[in-house]
């Protein structure tokens, strides 16, 4: 499988319904001819997290939109495309069948090739997806849902060297925004509040760091961060919008000082690797970004992050994926079915948790 390759990709196993067509030759830089997504953002809002019922209706509606959309964006047919990759799970598993389902309609319709994808998958290849690099390398995936450090060996081959035992530091995020009456998605705005407050102000525990090991935990920095909202609201009647501020910024810097430790541990671990490269929603936050790429200079490591719309949930990366594991050889028919729990590395022992955006793997 060495020529041109097209592909359709399908992804909605969280509250993004998104399709994409992107197009590779071995050798060359990927081609993302498109890649459209509409969020569900506003329609959890006013239940503080995804509802999965909401979701899963949300993407059967979508869909076929997307799909159409990703393909006239393109300038492309169903005709063209050489084959089908689909995000097969892990995820709240209503939104993975609507997405798996529609996937099979067009593969049984079309005859073109399926290939299911795993979700972590996508986001663990991304880097070769926007800057072709090589094998092996190490990945920080930090979103809502996830947060795991992968050794990335090949299209399906991977180690898991540490994760999270309970929160993924995305919802910690969410959490503390929820917390202060900031508004969701919390990373965004915590991050902009933290811009003017003082770390130093509240002392924040920095949890796993007294143990050896690449895993990490983030629900009791929400525990931490709530006492000190309520020592603060006990002591004053109220917060300030400084206290908000301060309380971002310590909450922060110890997502951040967590995040880049256990990276220089997991750096450690990984002697030969060709870069280190970070995805995933809160790898949108700045501070972090440039806490992770000291530490890899530190390591005489090459860091990549990808631009923001391939960090977070999108169909261009699962198109890409399902194209690596084609290459591979790799081909489902129409009993692949839906997961919601597909940890990519299955020698490693389960995550322990299960947060509000579904089972962690
Ligand atoms: O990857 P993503 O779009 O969706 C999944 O979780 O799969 O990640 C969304 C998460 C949310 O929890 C959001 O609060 C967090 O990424 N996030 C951030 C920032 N932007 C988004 N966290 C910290 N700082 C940010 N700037
Ligand atoms: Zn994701």
């Amino acid at each position: 499988m060495d020529g041109q390759l097209t592909f359709l990709g399908i992804e909605s196993s969280c509250d993004d319904t998104g399709a994409a067509i992107v197009r590779h030759q071995p050798g060359k830089a990927a081609e993302i001819l498109s890649n459209v997504v509409a969020s569900q953002t506003e329609l959890h809002a006013a239940f503080g997290g995804v509802v999965p019922e909401i979701a899963a209706r949300a993407h059967v509606e979508k869909l076929d939109l997307m799909i159409e959309a990703a393909l006239m964006q393109a300038g492309l047919q169903l005709a063209d495309v050489d084959g089908i990759a689909v995000t097969a799970g892990p995820g709240l598993i209503g939104g993975v069948l609507a997405g798996v389902m529609a996937a099979k309609g067009l593969a049984a319709a079309t005859g073109l090739p399926l290939v299911g994808v795993n979700h972590l998958a996508g986001h663990a290849l991304t880097p070769r997806l926007t800057d072709a690099l090589c094998f092996p390398y190490l990945m920080l995936l930090v979103s809502g849902g996830h947060c795991q450090f992968l050794r990335v060996e090949g299209a399906d081959s991977f180690s898991r060297l540490g994760g999270t035992i309970d929160d993924a530091p995305g919802e910690a995020f969410d959490k503390t925004a929820k917390l202060l009456g900031l508004p969701q998605p919390g990373g965004p705005s915590v991050e902009a509040e933290a811009r003017r407050g003082d770390a130093a102000r509240f002392a924040f525990p920095r949890p796993l760091l007294d143990r050896p090991g690449c895993d990490l935990s983030f629900s009791g920095l929400k525990t931490a961060l709530m006492r000190a909202r309520d020592g603060v609201v006990a002591e004053k009647g109220g917060l300030t919008r400084a206290d908000r501020a301060d309380l971002c910024a310590g909450f922060q810097v110890a997502v951040r000082d967590v995040l880049a430790e256990k990276s220089r541990r997991a750096l450690l671990a990984c002697p030969g690797i060709s870069g280190f490269a970070v995805a995933g929603g809160v790898a949108a936050n700045q501070s972090l970004r440039a806490a992770l790429e000291n530490v890899a200079a530190q390591a005489g490591v090459a860091f990549l992050a990808p631009p923001l719309a391939l960090c977070t949930d999108n169909a261009a990366m699962i198109a890409f994926a399902g194209m690596e594991r084609f290459r591979e050889g790799a081909r489902d028919d129409l009993t692949l079915s839906a997961r919601p729990r597909w940890p990519l590395d299955n020698k490693a022992p389960a995550l322990i948790g299960s947060g509000k955006r579904g089972a962690k793997a």
